[in-house]
């Protein structure tokens, strides 16, 4: 097996989910209680804006009273422990529990729920409290704040920066996502063309599972813990057994 040096890790809700953070797509998930339509699309916020505003009120207050787990945890250690290259962390996850877990290099690509941003002067502002139509841009005055979140139908952040860091990398991990949603859930293929192996972490075989080397099935604040455990033990992934399923 080749040498690991770069270690890419693409987060999804999966790894908020023992914090106490509702996923999406599960039977209690958030996109079964609410229409996507209305509050995660630029099209729902014209429509109404205060409907969605309160939408991300309220997971700000939920994320307020979150904590890291043990998953968090781990990629933060891992990223301190690596000896031979970087670690990076690209989450679809708007909440900052990596952050609060220890990690550096977090990349949000769908946004961030403390951040807000101007429709008018295009600023992204930290951001803790409940946002209103009525709140004014911290850098240019005016009153034309939205929730810093990337809706179905925009360009998701940092599209060129994550383009680099998978083109860099030698192991690739997917943790908690249900690969549902482009382009994060494209990125196994690019690793694939990129020859360079890959482990995907998830309760359960996700839509992209086949395109996996190797897969771990479990909650992410067991099953995480224990391969960076033994990651910076051995320095490898040979102790995974190939798991075609
Ligand atoms: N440990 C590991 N995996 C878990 C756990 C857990 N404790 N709990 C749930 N999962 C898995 C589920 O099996 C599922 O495959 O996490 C995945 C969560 O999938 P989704 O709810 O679809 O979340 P995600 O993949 O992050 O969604 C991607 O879709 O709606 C948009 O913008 C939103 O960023 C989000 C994107």
């Amino acid at each position: 097996m080749t040498d690991i040096r770069n270690i890419v890790i693409l987060t999804g809700a999966g790894i908020s989910q023992e914090s106490g953070i509702p996923t999406f797509r599960s039977e209690d998930g958030l996109w079964e209680q609410h229409r996507v339509e209305d509050v995660a699309t630029p099209e729902g916020y014209i429509r109404n804006p205060v409907l969605v505003h309160n939408f991300y009120n309220r997971l700000r207050k939920n994320l307020a009273g979150a904590e890291p787990n043990s998953a968090h945890r781990a990629l933060a250690r891992l990223e301190r422990e690596w000896p031979r290259g970087s670690v990076t962390v690209i989450t679809q996850n708007i909440d900052d529990l990596h952050e609060r877990g220890g990690s550096q290099k977090v990349i949000h690509m769908h946004g961030e729920l403390k951040s807000i941003l101007c429709k008018a002067c295009g600023a992204h502002s930290v951001w803790d409290r409940d946002s209103s139509e009525d709140d004014v841009c911290p850098v240019c005055g005016r009153k034309e704040l939205r929730p810093d979140i990337v809706w179905f139908g925009e360009m998701p952040y940092f599209s060129e920066e994550i383009f680099e860091y998978l083109a860099s990398g030698s192991l690739f991990l997917s943790i908690g996502t249900s690969g549902a949603v482009y382009p994060a859930a494209g990125f196994i293929s690019t690793v694939n063309r990129l020859h360079y192996p890959s482990v995907e972490f998830n309760l359960r075989p996700s839509l992209q599972h086949s395109s996996f080397t190797f897969s771990v099935y479990g909650k992410a604040g067991i099953t995480v813990p224990d391969f960076v455990d033994k990651l910076l033990e051995k320095g490898s992934i040979d102790f995974l057994k190939k798991t075609k399923v």
